[in-house]
């Protein structure tokens, strides 16, 4: 069960102030009074034993006792403070700041000639000490309503109880203006009481039980205790932890505490403390209510015993967008709000009942303001689907359901009950942004499944690492060399690709690649790509596979005879230089030489005086030795022939220089050009 404790809970900056003096003044006097109940709070006041006497009038004092005096944060009027004075009793005002601007701002406005209203309870100590302050001529309305009955005045000035809810301290405002025209408007609320009430509100908005923490005689408190029923939660307002009803906590989520401006935070902590024991009796909650369900069975469906806490089987008799009535029996009709519906069915409520469903329900309270009872169709559910989820982690069944929210550490998933993924177990590799799961579906191994701590503990990951091993498993056992398979480049390294087969990676070596040359395998691949693999061959012992590409592509050799046939012209590209030539690619994969002597007509000093890398040029096909991968190839062939001199000399020259070359290619080549040459060739 998770506690959320509402913003502002607890003394406000007027009651604080006056505790504290007071404990110091009790301290330092040894006895005081006190005109009237320090706070709203018995057992905060009972902590002060007889050192702080209360009083409710001044000639209740008993000078012997002690002849101080504490005026509490409420106030009182100039007359009580003359009265003390008269007494010769030592006076310690403790009223709030703010009372007291309240009580000045009524004196200005009687001063100034105008009729004071104060909004607020009549009966209030601090109203009447505020009252005190116009000689009580103030008019006290507690609602717009009451503002017919206020007499006719010329001028009218109104100011507000500082405990006075804004709205109807604005209806009253209103309801002034109307009757009297302008009005002297002062607004005197005091915002710690709002800054509560809100907070409460929108805790409570949350939350599937509240707890109250103040004095039964509080105003305040009372008004939180409303404003959360309001909210169609369920809510206790309890004095201490002793006062908690646990069976009001079953199968519950989250629960919100809130406590009014009078409640000191001991009294807070130990009311939290409490409930977090509680959550460890989960267990004990649970059996009390399958208990007293066992209990009414028993009984005769006329004489249902329908108390808070009880488990009924009921029929849904109307069905409303936001609620459902129910016949629970005992002539009772309960209501069913959405918020004790799961989430699901609270999200659209018609399609997912209709008049005459038979459900089963928990009374959350015996009845509300216009009487009905109010029930929890959630507490029942939530407790089948702990049973059931206790049951999937037992048989080790995963579970479904959407991701509602990521919160710290991890992800927040519906699966029925609200589980845990931690961010380490959302998948296999590390995920950067959990925020892409927001709203998913997803499957998750039960880890720990404990109601009594309202603990929930999946794992997508052990999901997806099951799958892959499965996957893994049937792969192995399929996968066979000569197979051509689907893939996903999943990383590159310097000697190869790895390729993701569907949960085993086999290694496509760089060498494998392609029939030509590769660099590098970012050459020919980039991860991600999807790609068509060979098996050359698989080691299912120590689970390796050998990949190849080039496998499902032709060998461009296989066709070289057909597509370049000797004494054609083709097009090729200049890929290399060298001393005795030019290598020359005619498409990827086939290479053929140009030798030095094939440039040109005229004699070539320089290769790189004819032709440089990524020269495109004409070609012709001298010959072609396919066994040995090697193609002759000429461009001087494809020029015109030029007019012959016999320069003997030059000949000579140009016939050493051919021959030395010729040598070196061939200790290059690691055979000889008379190996490539053609026998004709040879022999010239
Ligand atoms: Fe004072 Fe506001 Fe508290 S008026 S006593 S600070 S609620």
């Amino acid at each position: 069960m998770k506690i959320v404790v509402a913003e502002h809970s607890g003394f406000c900056f007027g009651v604080k102030r006056a505790i504290t003096t007071s404990s110091e003044l009790a301290l330092a006097k040894g006895r005081v009074y006190s005109l009237g109940p320090l706070i709203h709070n018995a057992r905060e006041i009972a902590r002060f034993g007889d050192s702080i006497r209360v009083v409710n009038s001044l000639a209740e004092i008993d000078k012997e006792f002690s002849d101080s005096v504490i005026i509490r944060t409420h106030g009182v009027g100039p007359k009580v403070f003359a009265e003390a004075e008269a007494m010769g009793l030592e006076v310690f005002d403790l009223t709030c700041p703010f009372v007291k601007k309240a009580q000045q701002t009524a004196a200005d406005m009687k001063a100034d000639g105008l009729q004071v209203v104060i909004v607020g309870d009549k009966n209030h100590p601090e109203v009447e000490g505020i009252k005190a302050w116009t000689d009580d001529s103030a008019i006290v309305v507690s609602c717009a309503e009451e503002v017919g009955l206020i007499p006719d005045a010329d001028k009218i000035g109104v100011l507000a109880q500082t405990t006075q809810q804004k709205r109807i301290f604005d209806d009253v405002v209103d309801a002034l203006s109307q009757r009297f025209g302008d009005v002297v408007v002062k607004n005197t609320i005091c915002d710690a009481t709002t800054k509560r009430q809100n907070a409460a509100a929108a805790v409570a908005a949350e939350v599937d039980t509240m707890v109250i923490v103040g004095g039964k005689n509080s105003a305040n408190t009372k008004k939180l205790e409303q404003i959360c029923q309001s909210q169609g939660v369920s809510t206790q307002l309890v004095e201490g932890a002793d006062e908690l009803n646990k069976a009001l906590f079953g199968g519950v989520i989250t629960a919100g505490v809130c406590a009014g401006a009078s409640t000191p935070e001991w009294i807070i902590e130990e009311v939290v403390n409490n409930m977090v024991e509680m959550e460890k009796m989960g267990e004990e909650v649970v059996a009390e209510v399958e208990e007293s369900f066992g209990d009414i069975l028993e009984r005769e469906e006329t004489r249902r015993d329908i108390r808070r806490g009880s488990r009924l089987k009921g029929v849904v008799v109307q069905v409303k967008n936001d609620e459902i009535l129910v016949d629970i029996g005992g002539k009772s009709e309960g209501l069913l709000q959405s918020n004790q519906l799961m989430p699901e069915e609270a999200a659209d409520i018609p399609a997912h009942f209709a008049v005459g469903d038979e459900i089963e329900v928990i009374v959350l309270k015996k009845e509300n303001k216009e009487g009905y009872p109010i029930l929890s169709k959630k507490m029942v559910d939530q407790v089948l689907v702990w049973e059931k989820l206790a049951a999937a982690k037992e048989e080790g069944t995963p579970v479904t359901g959407k991701v509602i929210e990521v919160v710290k550490g991890g992800l927040l998933v519906d699966v029925g009950l609200r589980g845990f993924v931690p961010a380490s177990l959302v998948d296999i590799k590390f995920v950067d942004d959990l925020k892409e799961y927001v709203g998913k579906e997803v499957t998750a191994k039960i880890l720990e499944c404990d109601r009594s701590h309202n603990k929930l503990l999946l794992s997508i990951k052990a999901v997806l690492l099951e799958e892959l091993k499965a996957k893994k498993e049937a792969l192995m056992e399929e996968i066979a060399e000569g197979q051509t398979r689907e893939g996903v480049v999943s990383r590159l390294t310097n000697f190869g690709a790895f390729i993701d087969l569907g949960g085993v990676d086999g290694l496509l070596h760089v060498s494998e690649m392609a029939w030509f040359r590769v660099n590098h395998p970012s050459d020919v691949l980039k991860e991600g790509d999807q790609v068509n693999v060979y098996v050359l061959g698989v080691d299912k012992e120590n689970q390796k596979i050998s990949l190849g590409l080039k496998q499902l592509i032709p060998n461009p050799w296989t066709l070289v005879e057909e597509k370049y046939p000797v004494g054609s012209v083709v097009q090729a590209t200049v890929m290399r230089t060298a001393p005795f030539g030019a290598f020359l690619q005619l498409e990827p994969g086939v290479e053929g030489l140009v030798h030095i002597s094939q440039l040109a007509h005229e004699r070539v000093a320089k290769t790189e005086d004819v032709v440089n890398p990524g020269d495109e040029v004409e070609v012709k096909v001298l010959d072609i030795d396919v066994e040995n991968k090697r193609i002759s190839l000429s461009i001087k062939e494809t020029l015109p022939a030029p007019v012959k001199e016999e320069v003997v000399e030059e000949v000579e020259e140009e016939e050493v220089v051919e021959e030395e070359a010729v040598e070196t290619h061939e200790e290059e080549l690691g055979t000889t050009l008379g190996d490539i040459f053609p026998d004709d060739l040879k022999a010239e």
